[in-house]
């Protein structure tokens, strides 16, 4: 099978990213990189073409596909211009900057015929993964509630990402992954009613903050919470914080970590009524938050995921060649892209809304 000739627009954090990747990668053959600001093009890899322009990658022939790695408000008429050249196109997250940006996409790509999808390759990461596959176990009993944070402690936002009209902001940057894995974490659940709280706490025009709680019609309900200014003087180099939590009425499970470590904790008995110790603590003397009774509390290990995002252009290649389906499909982006309007609109009038 014939590589799959890749040009990438944009050779910034991202451009990098996937340049360390693909050179690796057997089946793609990355082509070489445009980007709007020539300096960026002095350390592209040698052997790897340096264009001069956009639309010098998107008319080269040897290009097949275009993977757009630009800012976020560069996506909609970079991926019209290349599907107008009838080059099939990868896109980065988030797709568009709104449904109408997409839907305009949608119908260029469709009407010139090209493959068009979207980077979403942490569907692959580990931690979320590991968490996905507790809850497929379906060991937890009823599952009632699904966390899912992200924390940093050192009040960084960077570049255009502090800026309105270039797509900054956590919820277009971090709040499509999250809320991207939480609709697939749960195929067929659709949201009843989502209430958010999303806030510039530093920033003056982007949000830094998100508070996001989503009722599906399966019982569950699911918080999504990401901080940038959750300030703390850790000693070592870790300056963030991922978790996952699971709860059910037979079970839970904590997931720590891009790296996940973590437990699934059971009671080995229903501890719904047991004699209450009263136990004295700093906050004065409880029963319910005291210690269980021994041996009631049961750990075991979390079930073991082999996953990386260099998946994500595995399932790329294969879906290119007509081998199976691609993994990351425009309607579920559009449904992301959904959810970020009604999480706005609820964060901005305080209310809940009515999702789906
Ligand atoms: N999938 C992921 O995990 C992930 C991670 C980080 C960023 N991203 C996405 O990748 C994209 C780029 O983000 P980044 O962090 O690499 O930003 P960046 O600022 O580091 O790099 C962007 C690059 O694009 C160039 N550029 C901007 N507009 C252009 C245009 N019209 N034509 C050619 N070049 C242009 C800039 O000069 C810059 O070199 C964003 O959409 C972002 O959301 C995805």
């Amino acid at each position: 099978m014939e590589d799959i000739r890749i040009g990438i627009i944009g050779h910034g954090f991202m451009g990098h990213e996937h340049e360390k990747m693909l050179t690796k990668m057997e089946g793609i053959r990355l082509v070489g990189f445009s980007d709007r600001d020539p300096k960026q093009l002095e350390d592209v890899q040698e052997g790897l073409k340096r264009y001069s322009s956009n639309e010098e990658l998107i008319n080269d022939p040897e290009v097949q596909v275009v993977l757009i790695a630009a800012n976020n408000n560069q996506h909609h008429d970079l991926v019209i211009q290349a599907a107008r050249a009838g080059k099939d196109i990868i896109c980065e997250k988030p797709v568009a900057m709104s449904l109408e940006e997409l839907d305009d996409m949608v119908r260029v790509t469709q009407e010139c015929g090209v493959k068009f999808t979207v980077h979403h390759q942490r569907r692959f990461d580990p931690d979320f993964r590991t968490a996905k596959e507790v809850l497929d176990e379906g060991t937890l009993g009823d599952v009632y509630t699904i966390k899912s944070s992200l924390y940093g402690f050192n009040g960084n936002m960077h570049d255009w990402h502090v800026y309105v009209a270039e797509g900054g902001g956590m919820l277009y940057d971090w709040g499509v992954h999250l809320l991207d894995q939480m609709f697939w974490m749960m195929p067929g659940a659709k949201i009843k009613s989502l209430y958010a709280d999303i806030r510039n706490v530093i920033n003056f025009e982007v949000d830094d903050y998100f508070k996001i709680l989503m009722r599906f019609d399966n019982n569950i309900t699911a918080e999504v919470e990401l901080g940038t200014y959750y300030l703390t003087d850790k000693k070592h180099d870790k300056w963030f914080e991922r978790h996952w939590f699971i709860g059910g009425n037979k079970g839970s499970a904590y997931v720590d970590g891009f790296e996940p470590e973590g437990k699934i904790v059971r009671t080995a008995g229903l501890l719904q009524n047991v004699s209450g110790h009263r136990t004295m603590t700093a906050a004065g003397p409880t029963r319910s938050f005291g210690p269980p009774p021994e041996g009631k509390i049961l750990t075991e290990e979390l079930p073991k995921v082999t996953t990386c995002h260099e998946n994500y252009f595995e399932n790329y290649i294969r879906a290119y060649h007509g081998e199976e389906e691609f993994l990351v499909k425009i309607p579920e982006t559009r449904r992301v892209l959904a959810l970020m309007d009604a999480v706005r609109e609820s964060g901005r009038t305080g209310k809940s809304i009515e999702f789906e």
